[in-house]
């Protein structure tokens, strides 16, 4: 089997930061979104993989993630040239995908159990298309499932009276019926194709889609609160691969990720911290939950849940919450006062 990852979305809800990259390229937990979903796919036994593109974003994926190679994978890359929707984009991978049943992952969720349990279901069942639920609190935000014994009977993107509490999620298996239904629908509200329209099709044409209950937590990280609470989770969930060494008046609580060339003086870090290669931090608390990219510098500062990009200088911030600084940004702190920012690649904020 084949997988297809969607990364073509401009990531509008993530801007300063998705103006200089893709928001599938920003790290949580030091791990680039995209980098978690192909471990995802591969521990499902796929190594095959085509990535959805949009024109402009193509090079900084391929600079990044090459051929896949070292990774063991065979990554090929699709442009979808104008973002007219997750069908749309299904289509322009029919190509690469063949005749035969594949994964479609939306390259902005993640998964606590991955997609192996999804692959496997399809492959061990006779359906056309196996689809991921999840109970949510608020369906109107999501494509909504309506089920009938073991058979998905209605899908509706996004509605405002929804029938049931199930989300549909961003993984799915399909077979080859699929590009002869996204064929045959027409653009939604907003204009797009949409893979619920899609799947609605498939359902009226009589093939068999069946529901995937997924385990474990689920996140869609389109927003920067998205991210934050996903490197919570992921944070959470780390196991510490490396130790600081140079470190004086250190103190660390409970769980430990940190990196070994970090050079941490006279701060305490509240765990779990994550931190990169060649981070400085000095006279500061640090945590937790916070991931701290490759060459930070941070001195006289406090930060708890937040996500700061690799060469960020942070100076005299008292309490940073919540935040996500991009790279090589600055900030540079007089006051006293708690702050949040969103702040893009190379941003300055002297506060
Ligand atoms: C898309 C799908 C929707 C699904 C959601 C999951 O919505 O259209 O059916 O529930 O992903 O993340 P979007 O995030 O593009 O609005």
């Amino acid at each position: 089997m084949r997988a297809v990852i969607l990364c073509a979305g401009e990531g509008t809800r993530m801007r300063p930061l998705t103006y200089s990259q893709a928001k599938h390229l920003i790290p949580i937990a030091n791990k680039p979104v995209i980098d978690l979903i192909l471990q995802a796919v591969k521990d499902a036994g796929i190594r095959e993989i085509g990535i959805v593109v949009s024109p402009g974003a193509r090079a900084g994926f391929k600079s990044y993630l090459q051929d896949g190679s070292r990774n063991d994978l065979e990554l090929s890359y699709i442009v979808q040239q104008k973002p007219k929707g997750l069908a749309h984009a299904v289509q322009c991978a029919q190509g690469f995908v063949g005749s035969e049943p594949f994964l479609l992952y939306l390259g902005d969720n993640l998964l606590e159990n991955g997609v192996r349990g999804l692959v496997e279901q399809f492959q061990q069942g006779d359906s056309h298309a196996s689809i991921s639920l999840v109970e949510v609190d608020n369906p109107r935000s999501f494509g909504v499932a309506w089920l009938e014994e073991d058979e998905i009977k209605k899908v509706v993107e996004k509605p405002d009276n929804p029938l049931t509490n199930l989300a549909v999620i961003g993984t799915y298996v399909f077979d080859h019926h699929i590009f002869a239904a996204i064929e045959k629908i027409g653009p939604s509200k907003r204009g797009e194709l949409e893979i619920t329209d899609a799947i609605q099709q498939l359902i009226d044409d009589g093939y068999r889609v069946v529901p995937h209950r997924v385990t474990g937590w689920w996140k869609d990280v389109g927003t920067p609160a998205d991210m934050i609470d996903a490197n919570q989770l992921l944070l959470d969930a780390m196991i510490p691969e490396t130790r600081i060494k140079d470190g004086t008046n250190l103190e660390v609580k409970g769980k430990k990720g940190q990196n070994e060339n970090a050079k941490v003086r006279d701060s305490r870090l509240i765990a779990p911290v994550m931190l990169g290669k060649d981070v400085v931090i000095e006279s500061s608390v640090i945590g937790p939950y916070v991931s701290i990219g490759d060459g930070v510098i941070i001195r006289n500062s406090r930060i708890e849940n937040s996500i700061i990009l690799e060469r960020a200088v942070i100076m005299g911030a008292r309490s940073i919450d919540r935040s996500l600084i991009g790279r090589y940004a600055e900030v540079k702190s007089m006051g006293d006062s708690s702050s949040r920012f969103l702040l893009g690649d190379h941003s300055q904020a002297l506060i």
